[in-house]
């Protein structure tokens, strides 16, 4: 189904929320949902609101990564301003939301993989980016940013072809845009308001018990993914028996 019906109407309509898409800017194409959610962070754009975009130009991943956005793909930012000390939470919330969303409305099943990536069948259907920026010590607002491959064929894309699938890749047919915009902005509402968040997203890792290789920067890690922390980090135990607590890194997994 093609996205240029899209409006902010219709994305309020039928979408029942407390606070995610109390305000909706919808842009058709945009450099990049997060840069434009933190301008309007930065004007001080209520908590809540959403910008969704079709296209991006200059989408951005994590670790200073390009994000592809072709068409058929959703852009989606939110900009949050939650206690510092649920920061931590926004990520699992995200994810949970996700995972959701594409259950509802698909039927497909989708699994989560340390510390940002939705999979379908072991392949990338999204990838979500956490902004978070400071004023003195405290946290002035979050931007979460989610990318999801709705309807392209990542075939089309060569950097992305042996990686990334999409739901209609998945499904064998388009899938509306609209109702999966208004199920990802009530799914991340409902999250948003539960306080334990934790004990369903670590039940949904793909990750756990698995063979894996992180590479963080210039450091390399290979082990068994143990566990993780409430803090969303993750165990690893290394071959010699060391437990490492890692933060941030990109994940392989050892077949
Ligand atoms: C990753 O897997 O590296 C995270 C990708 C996050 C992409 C989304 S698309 C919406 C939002 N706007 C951006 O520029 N990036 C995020």
């Amino acid at each position: 189904m093609p996205d240029e019906y899209l409006s902010v109407d219709l994305i309020k309509q039928n979408t029942v929320t407390r606070v995610i898409g109390r305000n909706v800017i919808y842009l058709p194409v945009t450099t990049s949902t997060n840069e434009v959610a933190r301008q309007a962070a930065r004007e001080r754009a209520t908590e809540g609101t959403v910008v969704i975009a079709g296209q991006q130009t200059a989408g951005r991943g994590r670790l200073g990564r390009n994000w592809s956005s072709p068409p058929g793909s959703l852009a989606l930012s939110v900009i949050l301003r939650p206690q510092t000390s649920r920061l931590s939470s926004l990520i699992m919330i995200a994810s949970l939301a996700v995972v959701h969303a594409i259950e509802k409305v698909t039927g497909l099943k989708s699994q989560i993989k340390w510390p940002n990536d939705i999979l379908i069948n072991n392949k990338k259907v999204c990838g979500i980016l956490i902004e978070n920026a400071w004023k003195g010590s405290g946290l002035d607002y979050s931007v979460i940013g989610i990318g999801l491959n709705v309807n392209f064929n990542p075939a089309d894309y060569e950097e992305v072809a042996n990686i990334a699938t999409s739901l209609s890749m998945e499904l064998g047919r388009p899938v509306s845009v609209l109702k999966v915009i208004r199920t990802v902005l009530m799914e991340l509402d409902i999250y948003y308001s539960v306080n334990d968040v934790f004990t369903e997203w670590k039940k949904r890792l793909t990750t756990l018990g698995k063979d894996v290789k992180i590479v963080s920067g210039k450091t390399m890690v290979t082990g068994i993914a143990e566990s993780v922390g409430l803090d969303g980090s993750l165990d690893v135990r290394c071959p010699d028996g060391v437990l490492l607590r890692i933060t941030v890194g990109d994940v392989t997994f050892k077949s």
